[in-house]
């Protein structure tokens, strides 16, 4: 039987890229993704990329029969586990069913991989496990902070657990990666970030003011201790952030333990510095207005990527200007995402 990565939240932004990745590197994937932040199309358009049929499955990680049943239907050797809940405000409002996905999800996913002894684990991090950085750029070392919402402390509960099992058995290979800012989209505009509802993030809240979607951008802050006063982020580009998890996994096959990289470019842009940015790449103006500061944000953050670039290989190659056309192209090219809204596909029908 073939060896089989199993990927959890492979319908997702994030994992659909990487899915394509690991495709094209050769692996055999298999999906599993209960599609309550996607939908099926994004697996229509990763199987028309991979020039391939893609095994998906439609589940929930806390489904401890179905993951048996895949553990001994497929010879799994390896887990990259996206699947979760992401929205930091959303968080605040609900954080039992963040700490029931990301926690107790992770939990049993582990539970059932050590059952079938299934040791190598990529999980999705955040730099949010940093808190409040005393310094710039942030190396892994830095040691964790006190994250500003119930997501971001699940996130720093799943490191733990994580830490603690593989302080328990040696076999365990867990590779935990903190992702800064992912941004960009496949360069093809046919898989990308497709944010339900209001986005909450800077670049899908910029080109659906670009679309004409929204109308103005909201600026949060500009009053911060910073070269133009709005706050500076690491943004990384989706495709580079997948060639990441295909590294890890390289290393992880051959090294076990716990390791930890930061996946991010170490270069810092500002709020400002994005929309002007935006306008010049893609020749679009952006409608801003300045508003206070959001809570939880914190003034700058940016990585120290060398760890990654030394230990997996790796370094972000795709620069701003790729993420910002790319994200474009992805969000000029499906104005509402995979799923156009009902009158919209009514329309479509006739
Ligand atoms: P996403 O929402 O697009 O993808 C997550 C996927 O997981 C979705 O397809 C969703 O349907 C699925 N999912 C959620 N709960 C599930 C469950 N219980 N069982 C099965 N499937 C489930 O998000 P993304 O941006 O691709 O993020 C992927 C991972 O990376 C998440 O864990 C997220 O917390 C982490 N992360 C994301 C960012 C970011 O800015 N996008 C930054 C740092 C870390
Ligand atoms: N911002 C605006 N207006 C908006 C949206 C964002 O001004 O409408 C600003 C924010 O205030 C922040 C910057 O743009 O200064 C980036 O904000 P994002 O929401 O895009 O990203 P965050 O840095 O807040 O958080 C992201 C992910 C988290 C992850 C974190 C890791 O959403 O999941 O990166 O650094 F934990």
């Amino acid at each position: 039987m073939q060896k089989t990565t199993l990927i959890t939240g492979g319908a997702g932004y994030i994992g659909s890229h990487t899915a394509l990745t690991l495709i094209e590197a050769g692996q055999h994937v298999l999906i599993l993704d209960n599609l309550c932040n996607s939908c099926h199309e994004s697996i229509g358009r990763l199987e028309h990329l991979a020039h391939a049929r893609v095994d998906f499955v439609e589940g929930d990680i806390r489904d401890t029969p179905l993951l048996e049943r895949l553990f001994s239907q497929y010879d799994i050797d390896a887990v990259v586990h996206f699947a979760g809940l992401k929205s930091v405000a959303n968080s605040v409002c609900h954080p039992l069913d963040y700490y029931a996905n990301n926690v107790v999800g992770t939990f049993n996913l582990c539970e059932v991989m050590a059952r079938f002894n299934v040791f190598n684990l990529v999980f999705s991090s955040s730099a949010t496990v940093y808190g409040e950085p005393a310094h710039m750029p942030i190396f892994e070392d830095a040691g964790t902070g006190v994250p500003a919402s119930p997501y971001g402390r699940s996130k720093l509960m799943v490191e733990q657990l994580l830490a603690d099992l593989a302080r328990s058995e040696p076999r365990w290979s867990i590779a935990l990666l903190r992702y800064f800012n992912p941004v960009g989209a496949h360069e093809s505009g046919l898989i990308g970030e497709d944010p339900s509802g209001r986005p909450n993030n800077l670049l899908p809240f910029l080109t659906q003011v670009a679309i004409g979607r929204l109308p103005e951008l909201t600026v949060f802050g500009n009053d911060y201790p910073t070269a133009d006063g709005t706050c500076v982020r690491d943004y990384i580009h989706v495709v580079d952030l997948a060639e990441g998890h295909l590294k890890a996994l390289q290393v992880l096959r051959r090294d076990p333990g716990i390791h930890t990289w930061n996946l991010g470019t170490g270069i810092g842009y500002s709020v400002l510095q994005m929309i002007r940015s935006f306008e010049d790449v893609t020749g679009v103006s952006i409608a801003f207005r300045f508003a206070g500061r959001r809570a939880g944000d914190i003034a700058q953050c940016w990585a120290d990527a060398s760890k990654a670039r030394r230990e997996l290989g790796w370094y972000a190659r795709r620069n701003l200007e790729q993420m910002i056309q790319d994200s474009w192209r992805w969000q000029s090219s499906n104005p509402y995402g995979y799923r156009p809204p009902v009158e919209l596909s009514a329309a479509f029908a006739h």
